[in-house]
C-alpha cells in the first residue's frame, strides 16, 4: 500500500482518490487472460475478493469477466464492506447479467474454507505488501489444493519516484531516504504477521510457480505526469503519506522529513512535478488437470 492506513485501517476517501488511476494503470491483458480462463468453465463463476474495500477490485472486474458470477467479498471493516457490497448490487457481468455477493467480515487469517470454498478465481488488489511470508504460502498452498486462479493486482514493488516535465525520474538524495524509511516501514505487522512489502509481488510469483502455476506477471505502474488534472490531491496525498510513514520509522529526523515534505509538496503545487509508483499484477492459472502436475 502506498499510503499508511489511519491507525492499520484504510479510508474510503482514500480508496476513491485511488480507484481511477488504479483502473488505468492494471494489465488490461492480464484481466483478458483471467476472463478467457472463467469462460472455459461451465456454470456460475465463483469469485473471492481478499481485502475487498470499498469494491474497487469487483466494480473493475465485475463487468470484464464472463457470467454469471457469484462474489464474496471479504474485509475486516465493516463500513468499507458495506460500501463493496451496495456497489455491487447495481453490478453487471459481462453479458449484462446482475451478479450475485455475499459479504464477510472477518480477517484474511486463517486461510481456509471460509474464505476459499466454492470459488474459481481467487482476486486481490492493493493488499499484496501487507501480508506475511507465511500468509502468502498459505494462500498458494490453500489455492493449489483447490486448483484456484489467482490474478493478484496493483502490489506495490516498493519503488516510487517524483518526475520531472519531460517525464524523466528525478535522482534525489533526499528522496532516496525517505524511501529507504518507507520501505522499512511497509516491512512492519500490518496485522498478518511481519509484511512482505515491495518483496510481495517476486514472493508470490515464485510461489505459485513453485506449485506448478502458469503464472503472468506485469508492469503497472502509477504515473501521475506533470499536469494530470486528476493527480493533485493523490499526489499530496502520496506525499503525506510517505513523510508519515518515514516518520514512524526515524523520529528523531522529523525535522529534516519536514523540510523534505514541505520541499516536494511545494514542487507539486508548483505544477513542477509528476509521481511514479512502482506496482505488479499477477496472474496464475492452475495447469490444466491431467498434465502431470
Ligand atoms: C489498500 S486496501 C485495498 C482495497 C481494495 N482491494 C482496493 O483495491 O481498493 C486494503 C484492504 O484490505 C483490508 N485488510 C487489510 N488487512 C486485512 C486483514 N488482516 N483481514 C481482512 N481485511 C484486511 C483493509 O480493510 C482494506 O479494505
Amino acid at each position: 500500500m502506498n499510503r499508511p492506513p489511519s491507525g492499520e485501517r484504510f479510508t474510503a476517501d482514500w480508496l476513491a482518490l485511488r480507484e481511477a488511476l488504479d483502473a488505468r494503470s492494471r494489465s488490461h491483458c492480464l484481466t483478458g487472460l483471467a476472463a478467457t480462463w472463467l469462460a472455459a468453465r461451465p456454470g456460475q463463476h465463483g469469485v473471492v475478493d481478499l481485502g475487498c474495500g470499498s469494491g474497487s477490485n469487483l466494480a473493475f472486474l465485475a463487468p470484464r469477466l464472463p457470467g454469471p458470477q457469484h462474489w464474496r467479498l471479504v474485509d475486516h471493516d465493516t463500513g468499507l464492506l458495506a460500501l463493496a457490497r451496495q456497489r455491487g448490487a447495481r453490478l453487471r457481468d459481462g453479458a449484462g447479467r446482475r451478479i450475485t455477493l455475499e459479504g464477510r467480515c472477518r480477517d484474511l487469517a486463517p486461510v481456509d474454507d471460509g474464505l476459499l470454498a466454492g470459488a474459481d478465481l481467487v482476486v486481490a488488489s492493493a493488499l499484496l505488501d501487507l501480508v506475511s511470508r507465511r500468509w502468502a504460502r498459505a494462500l498458494v498452498a490453500a489455492c493449489a489444493e483447490r486448483r484456484q486462479a489467482l490474478l493478484v493486482t496493483l502490489s506495490v514493488d516498493g519503488d516510487w519516484a517524483f518526475l520531472d516535465a519531460a517525464g524523466e525520474r528525478l535522482e534525489d538524495e533526499e528522496d532516496a531516504a525517505v524511501r529507504d524509511l518507507f520501505q522499512a516501514h511497509q516491512r512492519r505487522d500490518k496485522g498478518l504477521g511481519t509484511a512482505l512489502g515491495g518483496e510481495a509481488p517476486m514472493v508470490l510469483a515464485d510461489a505459485m510457480r513453485e506449485a506448478g502455476y502458469r503464472v503472468e506477471t506485469a508492469a503497472t505502474p502509477w504515473h501521475l505526469v506533470v499536469g494530470d488534472p486528476a493527480g493533485g490531491a493523490l499526489a499530496e496525498a502520496l506525499v503525506d503519506g510517505w513523510h508519515a510513514a518515514a516518520l514512524v520509522q526515524s523520529p528523531s529526523q522529523a525535522d529534516r522529513l519536514a523540510d523534505w515534505r514541505e520541499r516536494r509538496l511545494a514542487g507539486l503545487a508548483a505544477g513542477k512535478l509528476g509521481v511514479m509508483v512502482g506496482h505488479r499484477d499477477l496472474l496464475a492459472l492452475p495447469s490444466p488437470s491431467g498434465s502431470g502436475d
